[in-house]
């Protein structure tokens, strides 16, 4: 099995170009730049690897580099504005599309633009096969599964150590901060809406104790709607780390900080948290936890593609849920440290 990588010599391309080779999977390294590209590949102590070179806006280039390889994951981020040539070429070759990107708006343009022609290519795209937004829909609907008809839910996520966002999570968020300012988009009443309030202020993530939260532009209200049969759904983080994130990041900035070392991401914990709701009043809650959120991504990512290029998925822009079987892919995450459950909770009186 061949895949390509794009932003191969990215933080988080590199972490994903030695997941596949730890998984015995032959990365082909692709980017813009050739130097860089080599330094990347001397890094990982990949001598007899095969470098390509392709500008995201050269489809032609594109297609060369792709050839050959039953997949592509791109890691090339931000992912907005800009990533949309790399989907649309990865379909035309006939390959299989997996990406990285946490911008929920990217991610609701790849089902809105690419359903059709990844179908008629017979090709599967999945967007954002990351640490959040694939087990927050797999246990989405392993929790509708449990609680039928379901009115809402929220996905809250929290993050605590591990040495903060890499300089590429820095640039999605300058890149999408206008989205993050507002809230992102609310899945209601059969659309995703923007500028709806939250219903709720605070949530627990573990134990009892409330967490003051905000509302964020989450992957999991675009994705979990396409499967789950349910009103509303909504994304959240802690208020404290929202607020951190909205101030305006200069690229001096962003380049006076360091990419998270493996020592500190070790000691990372992400959590998600799923409450739903059905519309008897009774409360099922899910949770994820992890640890090292941009390795716990790589693992993700090669997870999906493998699958992918196995065969195990039918053509479309697709949520993981759609793609896999829930239950088993959640529990092969066990491999890479990441836990999930699902339980009864008594419904609390939500603040106003
Ligand atoms: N849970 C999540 O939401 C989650 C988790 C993990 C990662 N991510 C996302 O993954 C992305 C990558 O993060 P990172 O830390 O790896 O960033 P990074 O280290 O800055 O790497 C970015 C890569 O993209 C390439 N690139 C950037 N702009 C490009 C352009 N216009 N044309 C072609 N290539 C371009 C860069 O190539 P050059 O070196 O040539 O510039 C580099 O290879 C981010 O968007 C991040 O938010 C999200």
């Amino acid at each position: 099995m061949r895949v390509a990588v794009y932003g191969a010599n990215g933080f988080q391309g590199k972490l994903t170009t030695a997941m596949l080779m730890q998984n015995g999977i032959q990365a082909v390294l692709v980017g813009r730049n050739q130097e860089r590209l080599t330094a990347a590949a001397g890094e990982l102590e990949m001598s007899a690897v095969e470098l390509r070179v392709a500008e995201a806006t050269d489809r032609r280039a594109l297609l060369r580099a792709f050839e050959g390889c039953g997949a592509v994951i791109n890691c090339a981020g931000p992912f907005t504005r800009r990533a949309e040539p790399i989907v649309s070429a990865a379909i035309a070759a006939g390959y299989h599309y997996v990406d990285t990107a946490g911008e929920q708006g990217f991610v609701k343009s790849v089902f809105d633009n690419f359903s059709g022609e990844a179908q008629k290519a017979g090709v599967t795209v999945l967007p954002s096969a990351t640490d959040g937004a694939v087990p927050g829909d797999l246990v989405a609907h392993m929790i509708a599964r449990r609680a039928g008809q379901i009115d809402s839910i929220i996905v809250a996520h929290k993050i605590v150590g591990g040495g903060g966002p890499s300089k590429g999570s820095l640039r999605s968020v300058v890149e999408t901060c206008g989205d993050i300012a507002a809230g992102g988009l609310t899945y209601e009443d059969g659309a995703w809406r923007n500028g709806e309030p939250l219903d709720r202020s605070t949530i627990a993530f573990l134990g009892d104790e409330e967490v003051a939260i905000s509302k964020f532009p989450l992957i999991e209200a675009v994705t979990i709607p396409r499967h789950v049969w349910v009103r509303r759904v909504v994304g959240v983080i802690e208020t404290s780390i929202a607020t951190r994130l909205s101030v305006p990041f200069s690229e001096q900035m962003i380049e006076a900080v360091s990419n998270p070392s493996p020592d500190v991401r070790k000691d990372q914990t992400f959590l998600i948290v799923l409450e739903a709701t059905s519309t008897d009043g009774g409360v099922l809650r899910g949770t994820v936890e992890g640890t090292d959120a941009y390795g716990t991504t790589a693992a993700i990512a090669v997870e999906c593609t493998r699958r992918l290029v196995e065969g195990q998925a039918r053509s479309g822009v697709l949520a993981a849920s759609q793609a896999f079987e829930p239950v088993e892919f959640l529990d092969r995450l066990a491999a890479y440290n990441v836990r999930w459950r699902i339980e009864e909770k008594t419904r609390k009186a939500f603040m106003p």
